[in-house]
């Protein structure tokens, strides 16, 4: 088989350069990385080292200032602003740092909500439901953001990016405020969800459980793509920086 074919992430040479009135930061310099269908990467480094920054430009949620990037065969860089919001709520899940929930409305609304221009609100309530149950929530789905914990909200996101059933799920921290417990469960979830639909996962994480889990961890240092050190060499072949 094509290998290239199975690839659903690819960034060539992408860096991103944010100016500041302190000066330019150079969030990302160079990445250059594949992920293959099915795969489950762990992006991992310190604090300020790139991985937020990463994440958003996958999701096409900002835009590179230079090279480009291709998820699931759509060129994000030629895609209009319009195209990319109707490409990000078919295809992906995206679980961001703040799960940005409306305040107003149930988790169980919440899930159901950013859904609703894609299917029937009965069928949808039905599958959060499922998901609310299976990401721990099954007594909390009728509460308010201001009544659930930080763990409970960012578990609210995690079933809300999974219920459009998207091939690439892309989460920033998704365990960062949880216990053990409650992060083997979602651990568990993924499993089953890339067993079940071979999900391609790309997570940034702190959690040395959650990075063990992946197939492979990258390492960002100074917005710089390295690889763990002794780690999946076959990795590192693929993603070494570009100079
Ligand atoms: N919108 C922005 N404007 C200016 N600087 C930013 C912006 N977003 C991120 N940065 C800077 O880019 C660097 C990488 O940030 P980020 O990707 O959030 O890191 P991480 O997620 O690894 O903690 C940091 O120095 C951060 O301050
Ligand atoms: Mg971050």
């Amino acid at each position: 088989m094509d290998r290239r074919a199975e690839q659903v992430i690819s960034l060539q040479g992408v860096s991103r350069t944010f100016r500041t009135p302190g000066g330019l930061v150079l969030a990302l310099r160079r990445v250059s990385l594949s992920v293959s269908r099915g795969e489950a990467v762990a992006l991992t480094g310190p604090s300020g080292s790139g991985k937020s920054t990463l994440l958003h430009l996958v999701a096409g949620l900002d835009r590179p200032t230079t090279g480009s990037i291709t998820v699931l065969g759509t060129a994000l860089d030629s895609s209009t602003d319009r195209a990319l919001t109707a490409f990000r709520g078919q295809r992906l899940g995206i679980v961001l740092q703040d799960s940005h929930l409306l305040p107003g409305l149930t988790a169980l609304e919440n899930v159901v909500i950013a859904r609703l221009p894609w299917g029937r609100r009965r069928q949808l309530q039905v599958r959060a439901r499922d998901l609310l149950v299976a990401v721990g929530l099954e007594t909390r789905m009728d509460f308010p953001p201001a009544r659930l914990s930080g763990g409970e909200r960012q578990r609210v996101g995690l079933a809300r990016a999974l219920l459009g059933d998207p091939e690439v799920l892309l989460a920033d921290e998704p365990t960062g405020n949880l216990d053990g417990g409650a992060t083997d469960d979602l651990l568990a979830l993924l499993d089953r969800l890339r067993q079940e639909r071979n999900l391609t996962l790309m997570i940034v994480t702190h959690d040395a459980a959650v990075a063990a889990a992946a197939d492979r961890r990258l390492r960002l240092v100074d917005g710089s793509l390295d690889v763990e050190p002794g780690r999946d060499l076959g990795g590192a072949v693929r993603t070494r920086v570009l100079e």
